[in-house]
């Protein structure tokens, strides 16, 4: 099998991370209601300037090609709430092309061992739907059912979290 790698994303990634984003969302399209769906993928789409500026979203590569994206920040998606020690993981996906090779797990776990070497004690994740089992692989916990913001609609999504003292 082919290596993973892992690199910090950067601003001239917008247009094939947009595309990798576009690719993984769009079949997540039978979990969720189909017209609210279709009004949401640009949302979710876009990679985020500011998530590819921050030096801790990155790129996972498999033969030099993007697999992968994901990342963490300080900052509660949203509404942008910083509470210390507490980390939030980052638009996550993985190429339908490349799932199950364990590209979203490796982008993952560099992300769980850097915030806990920058003091995130909690990492938070709001996961769709469909990830809530790759998120509970890796370790997190649901802590409760709610809906996050895209564009005009509101789609579920389940919080988790994991303790990231006890690794
Ligand atoms: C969720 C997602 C990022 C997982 O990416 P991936 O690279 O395929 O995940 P990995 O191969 O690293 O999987 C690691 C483990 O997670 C679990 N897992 C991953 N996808 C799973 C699925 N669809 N069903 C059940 N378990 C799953 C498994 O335990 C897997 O280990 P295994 O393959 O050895 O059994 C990918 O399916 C995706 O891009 N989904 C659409 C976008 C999305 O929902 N992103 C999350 C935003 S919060």
């Amino acid at each position: 099998m082919s290596e993973i790698s892992i690199r910090p994303a950067m601003a001239d990634d917008q247009e094939s991370l947009s595309t990798l984003l576009a690719a993984s969302y769009a079949g997540l399209k039978d979990s969720y209601d189909p017209h609210g769906f279709d009004a949401a993928l640009p949302y979710m789409a876009r990679a985020n300037p500011r998530l590819l500026a921050s030096g801790t979203y990155y790129v996972a590569e498999i033969d030099g090609v993007a697999a992968g994206c994901g990342g963490w920040s300080v900052e509660k998606p949203g509404n942008g709430e910083i509470i210390a020690g507490v980390g939030h993981i980052r638009h996550f996906a993985t190429h339908p092309v490349h799932v199950r090779k364990g590209v979203a797990r490796r982008l993952l776990q560099h992300c769980l061992a850097e915030a806990r070497d920058a003091g995130i004690s909690t990492m938070m994740c709001q996961s769709t739907l469909p990830a809530e089992p790759f998120y509970r692989s890796a370790g997190f916990r649901q802590v409760d059912k709610i809906e996050v913001e895209m564009g005009t609609l509101a789609l579920p999504a389940i919080e988790m979290r994991i303790d990231l003292t006890a690794r």
